[in-house]
Order: structure tokens, then C-alpha cells, then sequence
């Protein structure tokens, strides 16, 4: 149900689950193109904030890859939206932006990672999720590491799951 004390109704269409319909796909000019799987799963305890996850798995051994947990807030009265994610690479991150609609556009503000990360480092990021006029959600992924510009990492689209 939603909820009832909720600053920004517009985001709402994100909350339940999501999985991906087909295989997403992930690219960078230094890696290997691959497939990946992934759910997500968005939910409130009634504050005005959103708590998700995303797990995404290798596309052909189901194996778990990448995952990501965080927050979302909005500004009350503006459409400015933050998330607060943790990443299981050891990388933290505050993306800013805005809400428009449907579509919810995104760049990361501050960064934070492990010490023994692995290189290259992530130094930008930028995502766009948006519910389509088909009811699929779709997200698509870009960021800039020490050695390359910003360029496209991941682009997947979601159908409800519940
Ligand atoms: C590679 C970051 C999400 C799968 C990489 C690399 C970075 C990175 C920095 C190394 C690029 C290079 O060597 O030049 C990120 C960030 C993510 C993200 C910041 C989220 C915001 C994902 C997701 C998957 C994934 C959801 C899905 C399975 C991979 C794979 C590689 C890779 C398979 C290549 C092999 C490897 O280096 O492990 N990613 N990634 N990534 N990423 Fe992501």
C-alpha cells in the first residue's frame, strides 16, 4: 500500500519488485561486452524515503555478481532526488538529481571506496531510470573511471515482478 505521509507522490511508480525481462547489457571500451540478470526491490517503512536493492547475476551461470543497497530521499517540495548506495566493490556513493514525470536522471556527487579497491577507480557516474509508457522500468548506467571518459557501462529494462 502506499504511503500515507509521503512528500513527493511522483516516485511511487518505482516501489515492488522489478526483473529484468531479457538479459541487460554491459559494455566499456576496456572490457568485454557480457549479459547480466538483475532484481530490484524497492520499499518504504512509512518515512518519506525510499530503501532499495539491486543484485544483478551473470546472465548464463546465475551466478551473484554486482549489488547495490542504498536510500532515496527527495527534497521536500522540489523534485531534487538523492540516493545513498553502498556497492559490494567497495565503492559508496551520493548521485543527485532530479524527477521528472517518469523519468529520474542522476549524477554522483561524492564518492568513496576501500583502500584495496580494484583499479581503475570509478570517478563519475551517471544514471537515468525511467518508467516506460510500456510499464517496463529501464536503467542505463555510464561512468568515467582514471582511464576513460564518461561512457556507458550497463543498460537493462525490468518488468514488475510484484
Ligand atoms: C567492470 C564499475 C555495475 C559487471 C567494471 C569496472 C568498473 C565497474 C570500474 C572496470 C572497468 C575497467 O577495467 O576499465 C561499476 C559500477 C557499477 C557497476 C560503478 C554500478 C554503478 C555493474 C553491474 C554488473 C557489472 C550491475 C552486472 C553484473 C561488470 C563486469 C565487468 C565490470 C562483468 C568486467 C569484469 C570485471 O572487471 O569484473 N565495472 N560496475 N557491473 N563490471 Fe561493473
Amino acid at each position: 500500500s502506499p504511503p500515507t505521509n509521503y512528500t513527493s507522490q511522483e516516485s511511487i511508480w518505482l516501489l515492488g519488485t522489478w526483473e529484468s525481462d531479457e538479459p541487460g547489457e554491459g559494455t566499456f571500451p576496456t572490457i568485454k561486452p557480457f549479459r547480466y540478470t538483475e532484481k530490484l526491490h524497492f520499499s518504504h517503512v512509512g518515512q518519506p524515503v525510499i530503501n532499495f536493492t539491486f543484485n544483478a547475476f551473470h546472465a548464463e551461470s546465475n551466478k551473484p555478481l554486482h549489488r547495490e543497497c542504498g536510500f532515496i530521499r527527495i527534497q521536500p517540495g522540489t523534485n531534487k532526488v538523492a540516493f545513498i548506495i553502498a556497492q559490494n566493490s567497495g565503492l559508496v556513493e551520493v548521485e543527485e538529481g532530479e524527477l521528472t514525470g517518469n523519468h529520474l536522471k542522476l549524477q554522483s556527487q561524492s564518492l568513496g571506496r576501500i583502500s584495496f579497491a580494484k583499479e581503475p577507480h570509478v570517478q563519475q557516474i551517471g544514471r537515468v531510470l525511467q518508467l516506460r509508457p510500456d510499464g517496463k522500468l529501464e536503467q542505463t548506467v555510464s561512468m568515467a573511471t582514471d582511464n576513460q571518459p564518461l561512457t556507458q557501462h550497463l543498460h537493462i529494462t525490468y518488468t514488475r515482478s510484484s
